[in-house]
């Protein structure tokens, strides 16, 4: 089963490429632009893909404040574009989305649900709103929604947080980290597996039994916070780096960030797919990998 993975250069979409080998059909920028309307539709045409997994998006939070048009292009056109590719294949659609849909506090404080009212802030979390709502025009959708992506060591292109913080940790002693937001970061790679499970392309055979379409809320599983993300990271890497408490206005970012984005991820565990894992032994497997001694999986 060939699917499509367009963004195959980002961490995502590159994990995903790594996970189907030979099933793979990798896309990004150089190769189809998703914004050329006619393109994608000539393209998906000739490849026949038996599904398509959206991973490519404006992913630049605050440089999209200034870049709205071109923003909503990537995140929320470039989807309707697909949609109209898939109706023609009749192949399904898989959506990534994001916990930026949240930027309210839930009104008694527990981890979002699927049907929770969203409340996008910003640009970059408008427009993905409306690349859901593209994708949910097309019966045969997955939406699943992420939060604090970090793709394995080996990605060395890979913009993130914990790439961030080794960097930063290793030039000065001591960090400023926002500690008012309450997030999962989550593994790429655990991520991956849970997509392609819903697809129904899973290593280890189990697929689901009947294609459930729909939004799904995929991480890594506790919660935590920013700076409690990174004294954890700095802790693994063994880096003596003092990480201090700072709140969201004190780092003052152009874009608005949500102050609780932890998504319940009930939904995906009932369908009985792989287990998304703890964010604290994600990431220490995160750092296994690093020092040589990763799964592999
Ligand atoms: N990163 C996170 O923490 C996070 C959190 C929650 C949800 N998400 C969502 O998860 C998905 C994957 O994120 P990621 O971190 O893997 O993203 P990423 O690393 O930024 O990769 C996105 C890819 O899409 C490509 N792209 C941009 N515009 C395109 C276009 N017009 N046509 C074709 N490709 C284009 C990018 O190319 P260029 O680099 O050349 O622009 C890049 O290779 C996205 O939908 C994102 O919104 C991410």
């Amino acid at each position: 089963m060939q699917i499509a993975v367009t963004g195959a250069y980002g961490q995502l979409g590159g994990e995903l490429c790594r996970q189907l080998g030979a099933n793979a059909i990798p896309l990004d920028i150089d190769t189809l632009d998703l914004t050329d309307r006619d393109a994608v539709l000539r393209r998906m045409l000739a490849l026949k893909p038996a599904a398509i997994i959206n991973c490519a998006a404006y992913t630049q939070v605050d440089k999209a404040e200034k870049d709205a048009e071109r923003c909503r292009a990537v995140n929320a056109a470039a989807v309707e574009h697909l949609v109209r590719a898939c109706e023609r294949l009749d192949c399904p659609l898989v959506q990534i989305s994001t916990d930026y849909v949240f930027g309210a506090l839930p009104s008694k404080l527990r981890p979002w649900r699927e049907d929770d009212p969203t409340t996008p802030q910003g640009v970059y979390a408008r427009t993905k709103l409306e690349g859901e709502q593209a994708a949910a025009a097309y019966p045969k959708h997955w939406i699943v929604r992420t939060c604090g992506l970090y793709a394995r060591p080996s990605d060395t292109r890979a913009a993130n947080f914990v790439r961030t913080m080794l960097r930063l940790g290793a030039e000065r002693p001591e960090l400023r980290v926002v500690a008012d937001q309450h997030c999962t970061p989550t593994y790429v790679p655990h991520l991956a597996r849970a997509i392609l499970f819903l697809v129904g392309h899973s290593e280890s055979g189990d697929s689901l039994p009947s294609q459930r379409w729909g939004i799904y809320h995929v991480t890594n599983t506790g919660e935590t916070t920013w700076h409690e993300f990174a004294t954890e990271i700095f802790r693994l890497a063994e880096l003596p780096v003092a990480v201090r408490p700072i709140t969201t206005g004190e780092y003052g970012a152009p874009s608005p960030r949500p102050a609780y984005s932890v998504l319940d991820t009930g939904a995906y565990h009932r369908l009985g797919g792989p287990a998304m894992p703890d964010w604290k032994d994600a990431l220490a497997e995160y750092f296994r990998e690093l020092r040589g001694a990763g799964n592999g999986n």
